[in-house]
């Protein structure tokens, strides 16, 4: 993979994993891009600036101005400059500082001036990288367009094991070349102008009586991660989705539904004109025949109870059955193992082009969590193993396939 004469802004901050920005580097380098580093001042702690000036034959930037002449240093210009910042490692002060806009050092100005897309790959110790307040940051850069390389599980400085751990330097790279090589294939903004989109996200709560349902652990983060980027790139976005805690996605039309049927009637007001739809809901696949009046007694009942259940529609083949001519559809199969044959059966069941398929067995995929890994399989021809990543960056890759192999005719 290639990155030959692409412009990259190397932000580094103040974690042991600076050790590894020096490599990092060397592989950006040899891919053929020209490193410009930007250092905070505890960064300079970790890695001294003459090892990375030497290694990208540029003078590193730190201070706002040069102590020697009083020359100034431009963030602006170097945020025109860049085709893509990076900050590896990222600690959990400087993310705090992206999500809240504090310029205090020259990493952060660039940041804030920066037009090219931004990638963090955080590095810090177990604790804080669980931390509520870094995840809440995560996820705020995440919503905002940043993109994030995903710490690894393993051995970490403070001797504790656990995840934290920054991304290696050679999956760095890789990432960020595979983002080049995904704008050069057409993956870009507004690259799904004027199409609408349908997508379903989330759970449905079938209801048992007036204060209890049958439901599932879906959070909609996938759904609306979906959604964001189909915006993103200029489609007309309609998410129907179940009952979820996540906020309305920028630029996208939320139609909030709570049971199946409702989803199901949701989704075909709209589906005749869509291109596109990708069916990533959890929907029951059973509600209580009948809804109890009020509130269900405990006395009302013996020592155990039944509860007669049917079939709820299913909302992905009976949109699949109706298909119209070009459009295109993308169901979602959770499974135990990573059985493609039966992804395969459940494609052909539902009338889907695509199926998307995570297991409940991989660590960090499937329900509630905020990464996944998935393997996109067509109808025909070989499936697609995607490594873990978050739900942002498996939205990116499921609409770069289709672009690439679906919508382009
Ligand atoms: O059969 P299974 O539930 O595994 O199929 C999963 C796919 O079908 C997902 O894309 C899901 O959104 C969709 N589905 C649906 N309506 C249902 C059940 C599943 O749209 N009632």
């Amino acid at each position: 993979m290639s990155l030959q004469g692409k412009h990259i802004v190397l932000g580094i901050t103040g974690s042991i994993a600076a050790y590894k920005s020096a490599t990092l580097i060397r592989l950006l380098i040899k891919m053929g891009a020209e490193v410009q580093v930007v250092i905070t001042p505890s960064g300079k702690e970790f890695i001294t600036p003459l090892t990375l000036s030497t290694l990208t034959q540029k003078p590193v930037v730190s201070e706002f101005f040069d102590r020697r002449d009083g020359s100034w240093h431009s963030h602006v210009s170097l945020g025109l400059w860049a085709d893509l910042m990076l900050i590896a490692p990222a600690s959990a002060a400087t993310l705090a500082k992206m999500v809240t806009g504090v310029a205090d050092n020259m990493l952060l100005t660039t940041y804030l001036s920066m037009k090219a897309p931004v990638w963090v790959a955080p590095a810090m110790d177990l604790d804080m990288y669980r931390h509520p307040a870094t995840q809440s940051n995560l996820q705020t850069l995440r919503e905002r367009g940043v993109h994030v390389v995903e710490p690894g599980d393993g051995f970490l400085a403070s001797g504790l094991e656990g995840k934290g751990r920054m991304e290696e330097p050679e999956q760095i790279a890789q990432a960020v070349a595979q983002h080049f090589e995904a704008e050069a294939q057409g993956c870009k903004e507004n690259s799904l102008a004027e199409m609408e989109v349908l997508i379903t996200a989330g759970p449905t709560y079938e209801p048992i009586d007036a204060v209890r349902f049958i439901g599932n652990y879906s959070s909609g983060r996938m759904g609306y991660a979906l959604a964001a980027e189909c915006a993103r790139r200029g489609a007309q976005v309609h998410l129907v989705s179940g009952p979820s805690s996540l906020p309305d996605p920028q630029g996208v039309h939320v139609e909030r539904v709570s049971t199946a049927c409702e989803m199901l009637a949701a989704c075909q007001k709209v589906s005749n004109s869509c291109r596109l739809a990708i069916f990533s809901a959890a929907v029951a696949d059973y509600r209580p025949e009948h809804k109890a009046e009020g509130k269900m007694k405990r006395e009302s009942t013996g020592a155990s109870m039944s509860l007669s259940l049917v079939k709820n529609p299913d909302i992905a083949a009976t949109l699949g059955a109706e298909k119209k001519e070009k459009q295109i559809m993308v169901g979602f199969a959770l499974e135990t193992s990573s059985d493609y044959e039966e992804a395969r059966r459940k494609m052909a069941r539902k009338g889907m082009d695509l199926m998307v398929l995570n297991s409940i067995n991989d660590r960090g995929a499937g329900f509630g969590t905020p990464t996944n890994k998935v393997t996109l399989i067509p109808q025909e021809g070989e499936p697609l193993e995607c490594s873990l990543k978050s739900k942002e960056e498996v939205a990116k890759d499921i609409l770069n396939y289709l672009t690439n192999h679906y919508l382009q005719q």
